[in-house]
């Protein structure tokens, strides 16, 4: 990237942590990034199978390139997004909020590419990108800055000998894979600007090369990298307003807490987080694992086995939370137990709807057609600690049509089957819509309540 100075960046410095107690306000707006489709069945289709790629991935991560810690996330899902402000003077641009991964990238320089980068709302000649060389603050992570390790935590730098103050060598460039895509650049070290407070030496991917993403990521999860550790967070907290709204300027906050005397939090309802598996796989440090105890279906347990419910030490099994995945993924076989319980329920009052199943990739679906009052059994998801995650009826029923609706949650094939590594249940943001999700970084749990959150 010859645009950039090579001026490096030791990190002397260091982290720039917050003394007294403030709270930012970001803007939170669903986004939508699906190619154009013609019907609302295929719309949830796409969902769908964005939805269970994700699945695969988060299970799957790819940590062979290298020793990089690869945080994976397909795009062209139903995400939720931020706007941040980077650099001096400060250039704004538009991310989408994701906890399943850590790092924070932008599309970077005049000479970004995206490939296979058409959303219906976005224009790939038209994404925008953030320009290094209009930043006084601009510095490229040198291969000792101890941060560099935060993403390639082996690191060799070849070319610095044993001196580091000397080293002219560069972070080596990280690629992160997701599905049929990827995306790839140098870690920049840059200004986080807040209203409130700047960050300094603000870790950020500045991406050259992308492919099938509308935007930048910024990475929520719990990797030293993401957003939250390096600005030292006591907790973050947000209320995802209804997917109904895609596409359509409607949002809600992403709170930010930091500092001393942050006090507690609101939720009503608190888990612990569970500490990550210490599986070979470091890209499962990055997700917030929780305990769910039991999954009931209007009032009946589904008897889910405990191993599938909670990770075992090297990553199998376990249920994380995560905002970058539009539907909640379930292993086959818990799957099966929830979908054959509302069959069970569901069918005796409506019909399936078999077709609408096929062309949706959803399941079940039934048919409601001439009902002018709906009643379908709750589901309920019980977490350690006796929270109970009661779901309203839109975060687990497509109402799409006045006909049909189906169950929003998908699975992987039967084929698959056992516990396979990595998070068996995963629960997305269309089960999230209308709570206020907390999470508390500094007592380490996830705090919930029902909300409208517009
Ligand atoms: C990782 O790379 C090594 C050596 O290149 C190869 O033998 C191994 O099969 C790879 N593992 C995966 C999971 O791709
Ligand atoms: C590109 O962005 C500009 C300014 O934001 C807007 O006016 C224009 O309509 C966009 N073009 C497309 C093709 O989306
Ligand atoms: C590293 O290089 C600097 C500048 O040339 C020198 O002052 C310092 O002594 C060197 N340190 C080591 C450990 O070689
Ligand atoms: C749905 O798809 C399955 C398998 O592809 C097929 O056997 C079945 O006939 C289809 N049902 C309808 C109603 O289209
Ligand atoms: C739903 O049922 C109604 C009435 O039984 C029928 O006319 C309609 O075609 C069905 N719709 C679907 C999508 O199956
Ligand atoms: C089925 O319909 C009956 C009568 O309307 C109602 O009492 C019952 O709750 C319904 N069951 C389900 C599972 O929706």
């Amino acid at each position: 990237m010859p645009s950039l100075s090579l001026l490096l960046l030791f990190s002397l410095i260091p982290l720039f942590y917050l003394s007294s107690a403030y709270t930012t306000t970001l803007s939170l707006s669903p986004a939508a990034f699906a190619p154009p489709l013609s019907n609302p069945w295929q719309r949830l289709n796409h969902f769908a199978t964005a939805s269970t790629t994700r699945a695969h991935l988060l299970k799957h991560p790819k940590t062979n390139i290298s020793d990089t810690k690869v945080p994976l996330f397909p795009r062209g899902y139903g995400g939720y997004s931020i706007s941040l402000s980077l650099g001096t003077p400060p250039q704004t641009l538009s991310f989408v909020m994701d906890t399943g991964s850590s790092l924070v990238w932008f599309p970077c320089t005049q000479r970004y590419t995206c490939s296979s980068c058409n959303f219906v709302s976005v224009n790939p000649s038209n994404i925008s990108t953030f320009i290094p060389r209009s930043s006084s603050s601009s510095r490229i992570v040198g291969c000792k800055n101890p941060k560099c390790r935060w993403v390639f935590p082996g690191v060799q730098c070849k070319d610095c000998g044993g001196n580091s103050t000397t080293c002219t060598e560069f972070c080596p460039p990280y690629i992160i894979q997701y599905g049929s895509g990827s995306t790839t650049g140098l870690l920049l070290s840059e200004t986080l600007i807040f209203p409130e407070k700047s960050v300094n030496n603000f870790v950020v991917g500045c991406s050259i090369f992308s492919s099938r993403q509308p935007s930048g990521i910024a990475g929520f999860g719990r990797g030293p990298e993401s957003l939250p550790a390096q600005m030292g967070l006591k907790r973050f907290s947000y209320c995802l307003v209804s997917h109904r709204f895609d596409d359509t300027p409607v949002s809600s906050d992403l709170i930010l807490v930091s500092g001393g005397g942050a006090g507690k939090g609101s939720a009503t309802n608190y888990t612990p987080f569970r500490k990550n598996p210490t599986s070979s796989n470091p890209a499962y440090q990055d997700y917030y694992y929780v305990t769910l105890r039991k999954i009931t279906v209007g009032g009946v347990n589904v008897r889910a086995p405990y191993k599938f419910l909670v990770a075992d030490s090297d990553g199998n099994g376990g249920t994380i939370v995560d905002s970058g995945t539009t539907f909640t993924f379930m292993e086959n076989p818990v799957f099966e137990l929830v979908a054959q319980q509302f069959e069970k329920q569901v069918g005796k009052n409506y019909s399936r709807a078999t077709e609408v199943e096929n062309q949706s990739g959803l399941r079940p679906c039934f048919n409601i057609s001439g009902e002018n009052s709906l009643t379908l059994p709750q589901l309920s998801f019980h977490f350690k600690g006796g929270a109970e995650m009661v779901l309203p009826l839109g975060d687990y029923f497509s109402f799409l049509d006045d006909s049909v609706i189906c169950m929003t949650i998908v699975t992987n094939s039967a084929a698959e089957g056992g516990v396979g590594p990595g998070p068996a249940i995963i629960l997305g943001n269309y089960q999230q819509q209308n709570f206020y999700l907390e999470y508390d970084l500094e007592n380490e749990r996830l705090g919930f309540q029902k909300q409208l959150c517009k």
